[in-house]
This record gives structure tokens, sequence and C-alpha cells, in this order.
């Protein structure tokens, strides 16, 4: 999917289901290597993001296979703590690995994952969390070398809320001697769910979802069955999807709770917004509202993640919207893109300044970004005329199958080689 055309015009309307959640997924699959018997993963999105951490386990010598549409993961076979290269640097997230391969192998050897796209995404306090459980750690050579024979639990208490760091700390404590407390710790909902794989593994694990974390170590967790949540951030992509083209899209198998923040903008924009128990529907039948003010914060704030989709939307709102992305210092490359659209924006450094425009006309833009390639996805479906985004395979990283959900919904995103 290296180049997509997406053609404009079409209301977006129908049912679909959300996959499961990239994000939850990749430190639980971190996770597999606590246990030396087989986990069996239900709902495990595929993903190449997904796709490259099963590479990275079977380079370290886990057996890995499908079977139906569940995952399975023995990482009983699994003997090695080098994690490769190449793979390491294409999954920024392949550092989940560090707190977990320490566990397994009290030994860890990492590439350094280096900057992206949207900042320059520092390892600070996923090192200075390690080294509080007792882990002696040399970075050289662009290599993370760590040794981990006797991790202690420990308070570690981060100046930032980091999910990845929070989650990485979680891994490394589970098996550690003792008691860890992670003093504010990431609330995300994913690491609820990391929570939840860990208990049904055996790990005493509590707090999460709270800012304090509490992890008494154990010396060995057991197989288990493991239904991952419902991706949020893809969830609120969809739904968006029907603001922005007037029109009515249900999201189901979801959980509504965990995309609230987008929700009450929805809502203040002049969508209908429906919820229920485990389905979220979305429908407008005018242009949309501009929001005054939306800033990015850790959970329950507005994600950044889905911060890209608004701005494509608030791009063709009435009005003028100002929106702040405080977690990341480089995710505004799409604003560029959408000026190539006909959007009006001004960027001052982490702040937006967009006036809606009626309409979006088609144009050749670049997805720079996951998200922001999403949120040129849904520019194209709302625009006059087609819209070719290069470098459309960043988005897959993320959506299972984009072009099949739209078509189904009634879009048309073709696939162009
Ligand atoms: C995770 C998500 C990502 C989401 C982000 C914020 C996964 C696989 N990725 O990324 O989709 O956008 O949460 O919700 O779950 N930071 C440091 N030092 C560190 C770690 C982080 O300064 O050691 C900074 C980062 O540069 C960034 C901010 O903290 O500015 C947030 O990062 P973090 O919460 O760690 O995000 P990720 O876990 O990388």
């Amino acid at each position: 999917m290296s180049n997509v055309l997406v053609r404009g015009g079409a209301k977006l309307t129908g049912e679909v289901a959300a996959q499961g959640s990239k994000n939850a997924a990749l430190p639980i699959l971190a996770a597999t290597l606590l246990v030396k018997e087989p986990i069996r993963l239900l709902n495990c999105p595929r993903l190449r993001d997904v796709g490259n951490m099963l590479h990275i386990l079977e380079s370290l010598g886990c057996t890995v296979y499908r079977d139906g549409n569940d995952l399975v993961v023995d990482s009983g076979t699994a003997t090695n703590f080098v994690l490769p290269t190449a793979l390491s640097r294409e999954l920024r997230s392949s550092i989940f690995l560090l707190g977990s391969v320490l566990s397994r192998f009290s030994e860890a050897d990492a590439p350094y994952p280096g900057g992206c796209e949207i900042g320059n995404r520092p390892i600070d306090l996923h090192l200075s969390g390690l080294r509080q459980l007792n882990a002696e750690i040399v970075e050289q050579g662009g290599r993370i070398r760590c040794k981990g024979a006797n991790l202690t639990g420990a308070v570690v208490d981060f100046e930032y809320p980091s999910v990845g760091a929070t989650e990485n700390i979680m891994l490394a404590a589970c098996r550690a001697n003792g008691t860890t407390v992670i003093r504010n710790a990431a609330c995300e909902p994913e690491i609820v769910d990391l929570q939840g794989f860990l208990c049904a593994c055996g790990f005493r694990v509590k707090g999460a979802g709270t800012p304090t974390i509490c992890i008494e170590g154990v010396k060995t967790g057991h197989g288990t069955s493991y239904r991952i949540m419902p991706d949020r951030i893809v969830t609120g992509t969809y739904l968006i999807g029907a603001a922005i083209t007037r029109g009515d899209v249900a999201v189901t198998d979801t959980r509504p709770d965990t995309v609230e923040a987008l929700l009450s903008k929805l809502g203040a924009c002049g969508c209908t917004v429906t919820r229920y128990e485990r389905a979220v529907r979305v429908a407008a039948d005018a242009r949309v509202r501009a929001v005054a003010f939306t800033e990015t914060r850790p959970y329950p704030g507005f994600p950044t993640d889905l911060q890209p989709q608004l701005f494509t939307l608030l791009s063709i709102a009435q009005g003028t919207s100002v929106v702040v992305e405080n977690v990341f210092e480089n995710r505004f490359k799409h604003a560029q893109e959408l000026k190539k659209m006909g959007a009006d924006n001004r960027i001052l450094d982490r702040t937006a300044i967009i006036t809606g425009v009626g309409r979006l006309h088609g144009a050749t833009v670049t997805a720079h970004d996951l998200r922001g390639g999403a949120a040129l996805m849904l520019a194209g479906l709302c625009a006059e005329g087609d819209t070719l985004i290069e470098h459309a395979e960043r988005i897959e990283r993320g959506y299972e199958q984009p072009d099949r959900v739209i078509g189904a919904l009634g879009g048309t995103v073709e696939r162009q080689g």
C-alpha cells in the first residue's frame, strides 16, 4: 500500500467493528516472554507493527503461529537476549522488550531506537526506571546493554507519565524480588489491559488506570488465553470519518468510555453522538462547527494519536479552532499537507490555528507518519476530486485494511501498487 487514491465526496454510513488495539497488543506481546508456557491472544490486530514484533520474538527463539483468528506465542523455546538491529529500529515499541527480556534472561542487548517522525522520543525514563530496579545499563556504540541478575522492587517516581516507560517497568517488576510501586504512572486504558493480561498469567499487579501501580514480584507466571481490548484510536478515526463526510457511522465491539475526550468534541462540533454499551454512533447532517480550544494530554485528556484526525475535521469546520500539541514536539506535519488541499492553518511552535474552509480539494500529499496518514485519508474522503497519498503504507502500521473498512462504509480508497 505505498500509494493510495482516495475518491472524495462519499458519505460514510454503516457499521464497522473495531479491530484489536495495536498499543495494547505490543506490550502484551513483549510480556509473553515472562512465562514459559503458550499464550493465546484473541483479537490481536494484523498490522505491520505487530508483525515486526512477532519477527523480533521469533528471532529471540519464541514459537509464534496463528490458529484461526487467534495468535499463539510460546516463549518456552526462547534462548536469545540480543534484539535484532534492523527490525528493532523499525519498531520503536521494541523498547518495551528491554524489561521483559531482562526479566527472562537477566540480560538484554538492544539497539538504541533513535528518533522518529513525530519527535525526538528519548528513552531516559525507561532506562532510569530499570536502573532503579537494580539493572546495570551501559549505552555504547548505539546499543543498550543491560544486566539484571538481581532485579529488585523499588519506588519508581516518573517526572512524566510516559506510557511506554510505565509498561516497561511493569514488565521488569513482575518477576523481581519484592514490591515495585510506580508513581505518576500513565493511566491509559492500554496499561489497564496490560495489567489484565499480567494478572491472567498469575502476576500480581494492581492500580493500573490510576497514577499509582503496585507490582508484587512473583517467581513464575503461567500460560493463559487473553482477549486484547478494542482500538480506541481506530474507533475515533472512523467516527471522525462520519463527522467529516456528513455521514452516519456506528463503530461496534468497542469501548465508548475510552473515546470520551473525542466524543465530547464531536458533540461540541454539532454531531449527534449516541453511546451504547459496546458501540458508539456519530452522525452529522451539516457542516461541523469549530471547537475553540483543544489540547492533547495524557489520558483521560485528548489523545495525541487523534490530534491529526481532529485537525482535519476542524479544517472544514465553520469558524476558527486552536489546537495545542503538548505530548510530542513535532506532530503537525499533516498541516502542510492539508494546505496542499486548500486548508487554512498556521503553526506556531506547538500551537495550530485552524480556520475552517468550506471544502478541501484533491491533491497529491505525503503521509509522514501513521496518524498523520489517517488524517489525510479522512481529508481525501471529504475533498472535491481525488487525493493521492504517497507513503500510505505508514497508515497500515496501525489500521487493518483501511481500504476495505472504508469501502464497506461507502467510501473509496484504492491501492496503487
Ligand atoms: C505511546 C503510544 C503512542 C502514543 C503515546 C502517547 C504505543 C506503542 N505508543 O507511545 O501511540 O502517541 O503513547 O499517548 O503505545 N518521553 C521522554 N522520555 C522517555 C519516554 C517518553 O521524554 O523515556 C516523552 C516523549 O518524548 C513524549 C512523551 O514523553 O514527548 C510521551 O511519550 P510516551 O508516553 O512514552 O509515548 P510512547 O510510549 O512512546
